[in-house]
C-alpha cells in the first residue's frame, strides 16, 4: 500500500505545523525569559522541543513510507501574548488547532481504507495520543491560574481580568510550572 496524495499532502503540512509549534512555543519561552519567569521559560522550551520531535516523527514516517517531504508556508502565531494567563490561553487554543488537524489526518485515512496511517496516528504515544496530554496540561494551569485567583470555573471575561495580575502570584505559579517542565 502506497500514501495517496492526499494524505502525504496533509502529512507534509502537519510536518510544517509542528515546526511551527515549535517556534510558537520558543516565542513563548523568549516572552517568559525577558521578564523573569525561568519556570514558564523552561517550560516553553521544553514544549518547543517537543514538538519538534513531533515533526520529526512524521518525517520519520513519510520516509518510512518512501515519500519525500514538500513544504508550503509556515502558520506561525500572529502575535506575541498580551500578558501571563495569554501565553496560555494562547497555547490551549494552538494544541486544539493541532488536534483538529491530526483528527483531519485520521478522518482522510479512513475515507481511504489507508489503516497503516491511521494505526500510526493512534499508536501509543504517537501523534493522536500525545494530544491528549498536551491539552490536558495546558488546561491544568489555566486551572491552576483560575483557582489562585477564585476564578473557578474560568470564563472569557475572567481571562481579561486576569491579563493585570499580582506579580507574586504570577510568581507562585512560575515557580509550580518549573516543576513540570
Ligand atoms: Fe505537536
Ligand atoms: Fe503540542
Amino acid at each position: 500500500m502506497i500514501l495517496s496524495a492526499n494524505v502525504l499532502t496533509l502529512l507534509c503540512q502537519q510536518y510544517s505545523h509542528e515546526i511551527a509549534n515549535s517556534l510558537f512555543y520558543a516565542l513563548l519561552q523568549s516572552w517568559a525569559e525577558m521578564r523573569g519567569l525561568d519556570g514558564t521559560a523552561a517550560y516553553m522550551a521544553h514544549q518547543s522541543t517537543h514538538e519538534r520531535g513531533h515533526a520529526d516523527m512524521i518525517l520519520g514516517y513519510i520516509h518510512d513510507r518512501n515519500e519525500q517531504l514538500t513544504l508550503a508556508g509556515l502558520d506561525l502565531p500572529p502575535a506575541s501574548p498580551a500578558s501571563f494567563v495569554d501565553l496560555f490561553v494562547m497555547a490551549q487554543a494552538r494544541e486544539r488547532l493541532t488536534t483538529d488537524m491530526i483528527a483531519e489526518i485520521c478522518t482522510q485515512a479512513d475515507a481511504e481504507g489507508d489503516w497503516l496511517t491511521r494505526a500510526w496516528l493512534m499508536q501509543p504515544a504517537g501523534l493522536a495520543m500525545e494530544q491528549i496530554e498536551e491539552e490536558r496540561t495546558t488546561q491544568t494551569i489555566l486551572d491552576r491560574i483560575a483557582a489562585r485567583r477564585g476564578m473557578v470555573p474560568l470564563d472569557a471575561s475572567d481571562i481579561a481580568d486576569m491579563a493585570e495580575m499580582p506579580g507574586n502570584i504570577v510568581h507562585d505559579i512560575d515557580c509550580w510550572i518549573k516543576g513540570l517542565a
